[in-house]
């Protein structure tokens, strides 16, 4: 029986040469590794800078609090996504407000976001907006947008390594002020956990390398003789990225174009085998930029039956996500009236991520396609 999950992270010889040579060398942490995988990824994605850390979530956590969130301001952000998003806001003691996707693209609704600032300008601090299944989001119109009400900009990359808006590539930060990146295992590149922030803004750079490591200054020596002194003026957190995890991720980095090439290649051909079929939807695309297809999502009438279909056949398809604001934890963050999530919960009735990874084999994607094809005929 076949065993085809929905994710799978690609390790080759390369990369467990790369982690060895670390584990016998002097350094676990805060060696050349660190330094050179960000200098590897700020090459890569055309930013001014790179701040590798322990893992995405972290590189949020980082990103809110350098930016802030004045007391009792609320921040934007979609319900159709991962807990890290919203938390990310909430460990920073600011409050969320979700906004609806658009059914095409998956993304939040640009309109939604105008007319909530046009009632309630002063209420919001900042938007972070996701690049679902990794759809780059309209950063451009976002950041307008953004500096009409004073408002900051995080792009969450967590699926979107390699997608291309108008040219440029997710996480250069032209447009947003911080970008962060997730390298668990089922994302395009891995560090086992870890993620990446990246800015053009030198003043968020210094801050943010300072929380990563518990803001401790060791710029402010009391005087030349005395090398141990450091300064701690606000609490910070260790959410450090080690040798070993950066190791992997420079060795992974170096195959992110054919990662990315064989992602598209497999996306094209589901969007064929399915573009013409009326029993399923699929996410479509900006006429502007590339989808790094982190996932590829579907739309069916009957997910329960297609998910236990699929199973039952040895593919291990998948649900992006349980909207936040069903979950209890957020549930008191939603106001069906003020903002009603009428697509992101009709998105969730009918979603599914069928099998998305560099190493799916043509054959094996073939199957895939010829049991959906067969479930949706029954
Ligand atoms: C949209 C989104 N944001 C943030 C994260 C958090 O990343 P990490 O798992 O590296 O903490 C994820 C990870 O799954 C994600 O999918």
């Amino acid at each position: 029986m076949r065993n085809i999950p929905y994710a799978k992270h690609d390790i080759t010889e390369n990369d467990v040469d790369s982690v060895t040579s670390v584990l016998k060398s002097g350094f676990l942490t805060g060696g050349e590794n660190v330094v050179l995988f960000e200098e590897n990824f700020r090459k890569y994605v055309q930013s001014e800078y790179a701040l590798s850390v322990s893992s995405g979530t972290a590189g949020l956590h980082l990103a809110v609090k350098a930016l802030g969130i004045p007391k009792d301001k609320f921040v934007l952000l979609p319900s159709l996504t991962f807990a890290a998003t919203a938390n990310a806001v909430l460990y920073s003691g600011g409050n969320i407000e979700f906004i609806d996707i658009d059914p095409q693209t998956l993304l939040m609704d640009i309109n939604i976001i105008e007319k909530r600032l046009l009632q309630n300008p002063d209420k919001y601090a900042g938007i972070i907006t996701v690049d679902y299944a990794g759809l780059p989001s309209d950063v451009i119109k976002l950041k307008t947008i953004c500096d009409k009400y004073k408002l900051w900009l995080i792009e969450d990359a967590a699926h979107s390594l390699g997608g291309v808006l108008n040219d440029d590539l997710v996480g250069n930060a032209k447009y947003s002020d911080i970008t962060v990146f997730s390298f668990h295992p089922a994302k395009h590149i891995t560090t086992g956990e870890g993620g990446m922030i990246t800015t053009n803004n030198p003043k968020l750079y210094e801050k943010i390398k300072l929380s990563r490591s518990h803001n401790m200054d060791r710029s402010k020596q009391q005087s030349s003789e005395e090398g141990w002194y450091y300064e701690i003026d606000d609490v910070g957190y260790n959410y450090r990225m080690s040798d070993i995890n950066a190791s992997l991720g420079n060795s992974q980095l170096s195959r992110i174009n054919e990662n990315l090439s064989n992602r598209r290649r497999l996306a094209d051909r589901y969007t064929k085998a399915f573009e013409n079929n009326k029993n399923i939807k699929l996410q479509s695309n900006i006429p502007n930029g590339l989808n790094a297809y982190h996932l590829y999502t579907t739309q069916v009438k009957n997910r329960k039956g297609m998910y236990d279909y699929l199973k039952s056949k040895g593919i291990y398809a998948q649900v992006h996500y349980v909207p936040l604001h069903m979950q209890p934890a957020y549930a008191k963050y939603f106001n069906a009236s003020d903002s009603p999530l009428t697509n992101t919960e009709n998105y969730y009735a009918g979603c599914l991520s069928i099998p998305m990874f560099p190493t799916l084999s043509l054959e094996d994607q073939d199957y895939v396609i010829g049991e959906i094809n067969n479930f949706l005929n029954i």
